[in-house]
């Protein structure tokens, strides 16, 4: 059976009157242990980011505020998926081709990745990607 593109994470969401609290651990709700975080905000709705796949790297992507469309691509087979609740995230495994576009302007987007920075785990070019995976 050829593996699901999309991999949805859904972490608690404890709301009260004094807003609303989400959590995840490392190697439990995320599927890896986490050496590295960033996130990425005051994008323009226009923007678009991504464009690259990973030898190594796995990913949980989180709109922790605002929304973002999320596209998967495997060489065989794409698919996308809409972050818009600070609970709800998504797993990103290597060897995927991913984009992120249609933000809206408030978007926080929290990422969760499993190896530390190292350009040459990048995948940049997409025909490269094509005659990695097939
Ligand atoms: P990049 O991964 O290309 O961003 P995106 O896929 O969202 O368009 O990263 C943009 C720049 O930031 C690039 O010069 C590499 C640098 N960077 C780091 O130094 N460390 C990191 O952990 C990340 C994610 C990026």
């Amino acid at each position: 059976m050829t593996p699901k593109l999309i991999n949805k994470i859904e972490l608690p969401l404890i709301g009260n009157e004094n807003g609303d609290l989400s959590f995840c651990e490392s190697g439990k709700s995320i599927p890896f242990e986490i050496k590295r975080v960033f996130y990425i905000s005051n994008v323009r709705k226009d923007d678009k980011r991504g464009f690259h796949a990973h030898h190594k790297t796995k990913q949980v992507l989180f709109c922790i505020q605002g929304s973002a469309l999320i596209k998967f691509d495997d060489g065989k087979n794409k698919d996308e998926i809409l972050l818009d609740k600070q609970n709800i995230g998504v797993l990103i495994d290597s060897k995927v081709w991913h984009s992120m576009e249609n933000f809206s302007e408030d978007l926080i987007m929290l990422v969760l990745a499993s190896e530390y920075y190292d350009e040459s785990d990048y995948i940049r070019n997409y025909q490269d990607f094509l005659d990695f995976v097939n």
